[in-house]
């Protein structure tokens, strides 16, 4: 449509040019801040506040009852609303996270499915380490890993034990897994792989942003939440479905899958409505962000043929593995034999050779050191840690909050600090990101 100035001033004369209220929809906005007007079922109207009147000089009589837009009524929590207007802005940004995430994710499905792929679920539940093959029934394909145990591993018992305990790296996936050769880099061009990027980049600031706020709530006293807080019972950010869209499409399904099918207390057939939980249901089935990176991860031309893999594995197995003997013996020289040593030095042998099982660890490993990684696909995996990074941090303020503010009572939504805490370990959208930095290779 033309917009000349003529048209702009008729607009204007007919009082019909858009105003910034209409355009960001301030009065829906502000028509939110509000109690359910319904009494919740199992509530007595004593626990519910009355809408109060309103003075109204237009209206017979002056007064009309509260309607929403109205002020925030002075007989109402004064604190209530700082607590809904904050939990709002928080329903806001995850919208807007799901925007650009779904962006993200439509996108590389539509790549894919163009290429007649798709992009499977990395499942890593299914990867058991005590699965993994021994490496010493194919340590012919290692041949540096070999001459590392045969020279230097072979003088200390100690050593000697745990190199017989070692697994066969990059055997995660298996090489007959949908994920393997899924997807070819090639398909997704630089300015591609920079909006995944841009858009994963602006999910972890918003988070980082939101996390803020927290420190506004925390400005309500405790008691002052108490005088409100049974009403909102059993409501609870534990419902809410947005922050478990946000959660699955990063990638962190395993838990929820738990919770859709469940009934009992912290479950979301308790605390969403249907519609919400069909929502639910839709995310389970759709590939995640860290289906995505997975994929990338294993795409063909980084696994190349199985020759390709077990060379990139012998080199990170085998540089680890000098490390771990270097750090052995001067562990060795400072403390001696003993026995809490050992057990040290065990979990480091231990872990190595569980980040080392996948074959994404050891990819990162070498693409990390590398000349020729692509610039694009670096910045979408750094982007991706600050993400998981910016939503460890919203866990633990809003956990360092609740304590603040209820101490260690259980949660209206049947949980607790203690349930709160839990939800610390297991939260990463893809865990290789992290786990490979320890056997980053110099
Ligand atoms: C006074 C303020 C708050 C208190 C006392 C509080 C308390 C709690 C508690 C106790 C839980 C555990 C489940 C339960 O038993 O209810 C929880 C979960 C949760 N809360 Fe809050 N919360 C507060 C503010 C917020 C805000 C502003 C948000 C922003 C959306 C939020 C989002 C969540 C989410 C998403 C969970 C689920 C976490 C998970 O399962 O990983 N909370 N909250």
């Amino acid at each position: 449509m033309s917009d000349s100035p003529s048209d702009r001033s008729q607009r204007r004369r007919d009082g019909r040019e858009l105003t910034y209220s209409e355009y960001i929809h301030v009065p829906a906005l502000l028509r939110a801040q509000r109690l359910p007007e319904e009494i919740p079922r199992g509530r007595s109207r004593d626990e519910w506040p009355e809408r109060p009147s309103v003075a109204d000089p237009s209206v017979e009589g002056g007064q009309r009852p509260w309607r929403e837009g109205d002020r925030w009524p002075n007989e109402w929590p004064h604190d209530e609303l700082l607590f809904i207007v904050t939990h709002q802005t928080f329903e806001l940004w995850f919208r807007q996270l799901l925007h650009d995430l779904d962006d993200v994710m439509h996108t590389a499905q539509q790549i894919v499915s163009e290429h007649g792929g798709h992009i499977p679920p990395a499942d890593l539940l299914a990867r058991e380490p005590e699965s993994a093959p021994a490496l010493r029934d194919s340590l012919a394909r290692y041949p540096r890993t070999a001459k590392v145990i045969d020279e230097q591993l072979s003088q200390h018992p100690w050593e000697r034990a745990f190199a017989q305990q070692l697994h066969e790296p990059a055997c995660f996936p298996a090489r007959d897994s949908a994920l393997c050769g899924a997807v070819s880099l090639a398909w997704f061009d630089d300015a591609t792989l920079d909006r995944f990027a841009q858009r994963v980049g602006r999910a972890g600031q918003i988070i980082r942003h939101a996390t803020g706020a927290f420190a506004i709530l925390e400005t309500m006293p405790p008691e002052s939440f108490l005088s409100f807080r049974s009403r909102l019972d059993p409501a609870s950010g534990f419902g809410s479905t947005q922050f478990r869209e946000v959660e699955m499409l990063i990638g962190l399904k395993d838990v929820h899958r738990a919770r859709l099918a469940a009934t009992g207390e912290l479950s979301f057939r308790r605390h969403m409505p249907q519609e919400e939980l069909d929502r639910m249901e839709q995310r389970m089935r759709e590939p995640s962000l860290r289906d995505l990176l997975y994929a990338l991860l294993n795409a063909r031309e980084l696994r190349g043929d199985d020759a390709h893999l077990s060379d990139l594995a012998d080199t990170a197995m085998s540089e680890n593995l000098k490390t771990l003997h270097s750090d052995f013996e001067s562990a060795r020289m400072r403390w001696g034999d003993a026995q809490d040593v050992e057990s040290a030095l065990h979990n480091q042998w231990r872990n190595t050779d569980e980040i080392l099982q996948h074959a994404e660890n050891v990819q990162l490993a070498h693409m990390y050191r590398s000349e020729r990684t692509r610039p694009a696909l670096r910045a979408l995996f750094e982007r991706t840690l600050e993400l998981d990074q910016a939503l460890t941090a919203w866990r633990n303020v809003h956990i360092a909050m609740v304590e603040r503010v209820i101490g260690a009572r259980p949660g209206t939504g049947g949980g607790g600090l203690q349930y709160l805490r839990k939800t610390l370990i297991y939260r990463r959208a893809a865990p290789c990101l992290w786990e490979f930095r320890s056997t980053l290779l110099r």
